[in-house]
């Protein structure tokens, strides 16, 4: 039997490029090895969500961009979190096997009091609960997932070493498969590239946006006229280059060690390559689009795949702890 694997990603919406090469290029070539479980994680969301409006709108704009880029339903069992509610119950469950001090000495928990001290509820505490419950609820094996949440799954593994030491062996304990992609600096330059920080690129841009937006990237900050050389290897637009132009990188790394190609080219040359490169997936976007019942059934199908499991594990758990009469 192939392994499970589970993965869990926040409703963000609309994709950018930091999000395909983080997580969707993960996503597509997991499914070809393994079983995987890909999961729209919408309660996490609602710990630090101020306004649930667009949430709808986000999954689609998500799930439809997984989708385009060739995740594939048959393959994987893509679903929202929500509609499975066995979700809620384990995590119940599973809050009466996890000391509140593992909890409070959580790196992003301590992160997220100081960021935002007036929005400290319970729901935020047991965030590491709720991802634990994620994981077992489907007896996920493997958790691909990036350096930031390695303490999350260190804290999953205690939980399940806990329940399973009281209760009997019902879970296997999961391990983290640590994602390695180079680091998507946003184009502005200053940081990693997210939404949050509005300097990112959705990869379902027309052309036309996708050039107005790749003219704006910051370059070598050093390089300030068209004259002076360029450092290719702290030049953000190089970095996507590599990505991007595979087979020009080298030229036009050369040509900027010696001013031969300005700011203004190189981003044109990167745009062009963006635009291809996204072509196939733009075109197949459309497509699923213009059937505005796609996502739904896709996340439908994959709700009742993932539902089977969840029942049978959630009577596992329970008659492990003797819950049944
Ligand atoms: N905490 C993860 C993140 O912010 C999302 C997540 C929720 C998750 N449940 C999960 C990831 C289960 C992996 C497995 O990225």
């Amino acid at each position: 039997m192939a392994k499970r694997v589970f993965s869990g990603a926040r409703p963000t919406g609309r994709q950018h490029i930091g999000n395909y090469f983080g997580h969707i290029m993960n996503l597509i070539a997991l499914q070809e090895e393994y079983e995987c479980f890909d999961c729209v994680v919408d309660l996490h969301a609602l710990t630090t969500v101020e306004s649930t409006a667009s949430l709808q709108q986000d999954i689609n704009d998500m799930v439809l961009d997984w989708l385009a880029a060739g995740v594939d339903p048959e393959k994987s069992v893509v679903f929202v979190q929500s509609h499975v509610p066995e979700i809620t119950e384990l995590h119940l469950l599973l809050s009466m096997v996890t000391p509140l001090n593992w909890l409070l000495r959580v790196p992003t928990f301590k992160e997220k009091v100081r960021m935002h001290p007036e929005n400290v509820n319970y729901g935020l505490v047991g965030y590491p609960v709720l991802m634990t419950s994620d994981i077992v609820l489907y007896k996920g094996e493997m958790v691909p997932v990036g350096e930031d949440q390695l303490p999350h799954l260190e804290l999953a593994r205690e939980i399940v070493r806990r329940f399973n030491s009281m209760y009997g062996d019902v879970f296997p304990e999961p391990a983290a498969k640590l994602t390695q992609f180079p680091m998507i600096v946003g184009l502005d330059g200053t940081g990693k590239m997210s939404k949050s920080a509005d300097n990112h690129l959705e990869i379902a841009s027309t052309p036309d946006e996708i050039r107005r937006k790749v003219s704006t990237a910051f370059t070598d900050p050093a390089r300030k006229r068209r004259a002076d050389i360029g450092h290719p290897e702290v030049c953000n637009v190089y970095t996507l280059h590599k990505m991007f132009t595979p087979g020009r990188v080298q030229e036009i790394g050369s040509e900027c060690r010696v001013a031969g190609i300005g700011c203004v080219d190189c981003k044109k040359l990167l745009a062009q390559g963006i635009v291809d490169y996204f072509g196939p997936f733009r075109e197949r976007r459309l497509e699923l689009q213009s059937r505005p019942e796609y996502v739904r059934e896709v996340v439908g199908h994959g709700a009742e795949r993932a539902s089977r499991v969840a029942r049978e594990t959630l009577r596992e758990v329970k008659a492990a702890m003797n819950l049944l009469p």
